[in-house]
């Protein structure tokens, strides 16, 4: 390789070094989804986790075990009383698997 073939070659590296940091800093991770299970959830407690509705609960960035446990509760009927019976209709049709995967994704949300 010439001198001139090598400065290329650098020159390059470093331009592709440059463009790359860039791309990694610019880039803002996207959202995680709600996992599929919780597609319905949002029209109540909001697309970012701040419900548009004055009588339903903020769970963004709530205790994961807290909201699973919750979620257990309303599908087992332990929890009553207030609006439980709209989260018991909500929760009827999950798995333990779809409850903690939401719990989880509630509690990430800020
Ligand atoms: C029709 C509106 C509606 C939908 C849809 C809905 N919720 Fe709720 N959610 C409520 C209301 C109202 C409450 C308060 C219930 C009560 O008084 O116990 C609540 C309570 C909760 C709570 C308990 C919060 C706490 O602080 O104890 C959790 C957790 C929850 N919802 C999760 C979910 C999940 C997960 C979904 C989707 C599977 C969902 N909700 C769908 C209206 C809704």
């Amino acid at each position: 390789m010439t001198k001139l073939h090598t400065i290329y070659a650098t020159s390059a590296l470093l331009v592709g070094g440059i463009f790359l940091g860039n791309t990694v800093v610019a880039d803002t991770p996207a959202p995680t989804p709600i996992p599929a299970s919780g597609s319905q959830c949002l029209s109540c407690h909001g697309e970012d986790g701040r419900p548009a509705l004055a009588d339903v609960p903020i769970i963004a960035g709530q205790q994961p075990i807290y909201l699973a446990n919750a979620l257990r509760h309303y599908k087992n009927g332990q929890r009553t009383g207030g609006q439980a019976l709209v989260m018991q209709e909500m929760v009827k049709d999950l798995t333990d698997k779809d409850i903690e995967e939401l719990a989880k994704w509630f509690g990430e949300q800020k």
